[in-house]
């Protein structure tokens, strides 16, 4: 079990905290780049690690992240005009560009200087994968971005999308690296052959392999420690001598690969960026190295296949007839939670064979990670292509 301790350490992420510190040592997801689709449209709040920020994409494209409190009288630059490569603030004009730099400010002689002086605070931010990623640490630390595969890829061999989960970033994390709960949350309930079959055109598992899930809800796992995160196996009984073989991928700091891919497969991922220390955002990407994806898998992943969200419209117009002059406001509550068919049968997990062994082992090194932030340097890029090769599924024989 962990500790009451152990859990505020991994669960805080403010700045300041042992946890903040690490996570702002490396790139983090923001937005879906489709969330800012143009020039100079209107900015969003952003949210992240307990720190309310603004983002605006600006007339050369470029996406600025400042602290939304103008340094003048504090007003809120989400408030602000969008216009001519810099966010206005509504209250008196002064302008800042996407680094923070203030590049206008009507209030004073056009000679004076004072304007050179003064910055909104702001973090710098990248494009990758469709995804706005922004690294909110010391300066001159950056690392490289991510070299997750799925931001690789031709976007044409791409889907992604992002989910609002009321927990903490680590309670989400955990379920996404927990192969056993197969058996139980996502199997199929149905009450005739013809409502499965439906139930079964929906989901990216097949028959058998969903029978093996259902029938052997005991997998035995295996958990393998590298430099940059866990590779989980977990094995199941298949047909015959055979076992259906499920690994999953976590990745330091934050990203987890899904364990359900055979070869030639479309891969599935997710990572858990904490809003605050009771709600995280799941920024999802569904991937296939070899092939662009179909329309008609796109259309199945936008209404909720795999690691995906359907967008509950009914909530975002709820938002909006909440806020009708601010429609804005109402993006950043635009995900919903998927709830999946589930099922809670009388069947059994063997304590000694449930999936608590590779969350304990994810803790451990989370845990180690954010003791010493500042010497931390894992190296999610070198190891994404065997993080690939691993994750999926495979049939073997138990050894
Ligand atoms: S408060 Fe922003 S310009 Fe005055
Ligand atoms: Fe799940």
């Amino acid at each position: 079990m962990l500790s009451a301790e152990d859990n505020e350490l991994l669960t805080r992420t403010g700045p300041s905290t042992a946890m903040g510190e690490f996570f702002r040592r490396f790139w983090m997801p923001v937005l879906l780049s489709q969330e800012l689709p143009e020039p100079d449209g209107p900015p969003v709040r952003v949210k992240i690690m307990g720190e309310d920020l603004v983002a605006f994409r600006d007339t050369d494209g470029r996406v600025g992240l400042l602290d939304p409190r103008c340094p003048h009288r504090g007003a809120n630059l989400f408030f602000g005009r969008n216009e001519k490569c810099g966010l206005r603030c509504a209250y008196h004009g002064w302008k800042y560009d996407v680094t923070g730099r203030c590049v206008d400010m009507p209030t004073m002689p056009p000679e004076s200087t004072f304007r050179d002086r003064i910055r909104a605070g702001s973090y710098p931010t990248r494009e990758w994968g469709e995804f706005v990623w922004a690294y909110l640490g010391p300066a001159g630390h950056e690392p490289e971005l991510p070299g997750l595969e799925f931001a690789l890829v031709p976007p044409a061999h791409r889907f992604v999308s992002k989910k609002l989960q009321q927990c903490n970033w680590a309670q989400a994390c955990e379920g996404g690296i927990d192969t056993a709960h197969f058996s139980f949350l996502h199997m199929p309930v149905s009450s005739s052959d013809s409502e499965r079959d439906e139930i079964m055109s929906r989901s990216s598992a097949d028959r058998d392999r969903t029978r093996w899930m259902r029938d052997d809800a005991m997998p035995e796992f295996q958990v393998v420690p590298h430099d940059a995160g866990l590779a989980i196996g977990a094995s199941r009984r298949a047909d015959g001598s055979g076992l259906y073989w499920r690994v999953s991928q976590f990745l330091l700091p934050n990203h987890g690969l899904a364990p359900n891919a055979f070869a030639g497969e479309n891969y599935h991922g997710q990572t858990w960026v904490p809003i605050t220390d009771e709600l995280c955002w799941v920024y999802c990407y569904t991937w296939n190295p070899e092939r662009p994806l179909t329309e008609s898998e796109r259309q199945r992943l936008r209404a909720g296949q795999s690691v995906h969200a359907a967008v509950d419209d009914s909530a975002r117009s709820r938002a909006s007839a909440a806020s009708p002059s601010r429609t804005r406001a109402s993006r950043t509550a635009r995900a919903s939670s998927r709830i999946a068919p589930a099922s809670i049968s009388a069947r059994r997990m063997r304590p000694s064979c449930n999936s608590a062994g590779s969350c304990c082992v994810a803790r451990a090194i989370w845990a180690r990670a954010s003791s010493r932030p500042r010497r931390a340097r894992a190296r999610p890029t070198r190891c994404a292509r065997a993080a690939r090769s691993l994750t999926g599924a495979c049939r073997s024989r138990r050894s």
